[in-house]
């Protein structure tokens, strides 16, 4: 049976590193994710990202986008679930699509998306 459980991000956290709420606009998702334009799954993931509000996130730390990477596990929560039953993805995507959270791929993506979001890149 499905369990609740109440998630905070507490204020140690908030103040160390940097979160807002955001609902992208289409036009502001089509921009964030330019770089899989043309893709038949664009259009759905366009539609996902405007349809309600997202928690982002500045997580800073030493080798951040990997570890993060890592803690999501996978893109697919089929192939999650086989590779790392731990990763987020695994527990917490519903598709392919649908699948929870988002991390940047590289040290660029990492500073496009936090400029694009957050406006400056924290030094
Ligand atoms: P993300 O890691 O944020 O980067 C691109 C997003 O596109 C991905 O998470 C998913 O939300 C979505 N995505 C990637 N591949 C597919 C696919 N084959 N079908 C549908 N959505 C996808």
């Amino acid at each position: 049976p499905t369990e609740h459980t109440l998630a905070v991000i507490k204020p140690d956290s908030t103040q160390e590193h940097k979160v807002k709420e955001t609902k992208l606009t289409r036009e502001m998702a089509e921009e964030f994710y330019k770089d899989h334009k043309g893709k038949d799954f664009f259009n759905n993931l366009v539609d996902y990202m405007s349809q309600g509000p997202s928690i982002m996130m500045i997580l800073s730390k030493e080798n951040a986008i990997a570890e993060w990477r890592e803690m999501m596990g996978p893109a697919d929560p089929e192939q999650a679930i086989q590779v790392k039953p731990d990763s987020l993805r695994a527990q917490f995507a519903k598709s392919i699509l649908e699948n929870a959270v988002h991390g940047s791929s590289n040290v660029q993506h990492a500073m496009d998306n936090i400029k694009f979001i957050f406006g400056d890149i924290p030094s």
